[in-house]
């Protein structure tokens, strides 16, 4: 063995082994390499070298004293033994001897048969037990199969892709549920919960009452209390307008390298949440779109679909401007 693996070879590789088995026990998940995360890693790589090192030193130290106690004929012997190729080493002849069961040329005359065709003869060998071995297997292979496939109607390739697709499809949705920073506009639902809408005027506050006042009675940017948009009312034309900025050149920019999405959705609840209050001093509406707060909840029709419609809704309804509230 030591001929395969000179010192130079040993140490690094044993100290790679336990580096990987450590990076895979420690690692976790994390993208940074285990003895960066947990510098005490780094004392055990230290350690485990040293010992590696040292049980070298060790072992080279008692190789010579055994080999100066050696009488000249034990050396010979043990040089011989060193020099000699791998397959004349005798768990290595075993082991083939296993696999073939082959017969030496001196057991040739039992195996050989009584045929003789001009002078060619032919020995009676037992086939090789790998070859036997393997050949059971696949026959045993064969039956599992056959009944896995055949007979109980296991899934083939095609029924097992359609249902991995499947599976991965839900766990998408299910991701996008539990991720509300991959929101889009028409995901956005509006919400009067008080902590929501608190976390809403707390951003309008600081990023948008400077235009549009703290009570979103407007002054550079429009009044956000009346019925009339510029740019369409709703959870969606709102959460729109917030992210995608308005008309070029008016002042509304696009806010989301600003927010998040869930924040978006916050801020458009509560621009939403300020319709049909009654501010300081209102700004005159502005606008040809006409929504109020109350198409939310109006009618039979669901949240999601009052949503959905909305903007339809509004282009009907500015032909006839009819001002709620
Ligand atoms: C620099 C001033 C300014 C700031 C700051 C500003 N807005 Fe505006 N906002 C405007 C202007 C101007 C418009 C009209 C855009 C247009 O005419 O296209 C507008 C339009 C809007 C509209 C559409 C109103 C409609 O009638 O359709 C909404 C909603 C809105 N802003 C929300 C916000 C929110 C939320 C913030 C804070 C994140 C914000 N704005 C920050 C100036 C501003």
């Amino acid at each position: 063995m030591k001929k395969f693996f000179p010192v130079y070879v040993r140490v690094p590789l044993l100290f790679a082994i336990f580096f990987l088995a450590i990076e895979w026990l420690v690692g976790g998940d994390s993208d940074k390499p285990a003895f960066v995360e947990h510098p005490v890693v780094l004392i055990l790589l230290g350690l485990f070298l040293f010992a590696l090192i040292a049980v070298e030193i060790v072992a080279s130290a008692t190789n010579k004293i055994l080999d100066r106690l050696m009488t000249p004929e034990e050396r010979a012997l043990k040089q011989k033994e060193a020099s000699r190729p791998l397959r004349d080493a005798p768990w290595v002849k075993r082991l083939m001897q296993k696999l073939t069961n082959t017969k030496t040329i001196e057991q040739e005359g039992d195996i050989m048969m009584d045929h003789d065709y001009d002078g060619i003869k032919e020995l009676d060998n037992d086939l090789p037990p790998w070859w036997v071995g393997l050949f059971y297997v696949t026959a045993i292979f064969a039956v599992i199969y056959m009944l896995r496939y055949h007979v109980f109607d296991a899934d083939n390739q095609v029924a097992e892709f359609e249902k991995e697709m499947i599976a991965a499809k839900e766990q998408v949705e299910e991701y996008k549920k539990n991720a509300p920073d991959m929101l889009t506009a028409d995901q956005a639902v509006f919400s009067d919960d008080p902590t929501v809408l608190a976390a809403g005027k707390a951003l309008f506050d600081t990023n948008c009452a400077v235009c549009h006042k703290n009570d979103g009675g407007g002054a550079i940017g429009p009044n956000l209390t009346d019925d009339h948009w510029i740019l369409g009312g709703g959870m969606k034309n709102v959460f729109n307008t917030i992210s995608e900025g308005g008309r070029p050149g008016k002042g509304m920019v696009p806010w989301k390298s600003n927010f998040k999405p869930s924040e978006i959705e916050k801020l458009a609840s509560y621009v939403i949440s300020l319709n049909g209050t009654v501010p300081a001093e209102a700004k005159a509406p502005e606008g040809d779109i006409v929504w109020s707060k109350a198409e939310l909840t109006g009618g039979d029709a669901s949240e999601e679909g009052a949503k959905e419609e909305a903007s339809e809704e509004v282009a009907v309804d500015a032909e006839t401007p009819e001002v709620k509230n």
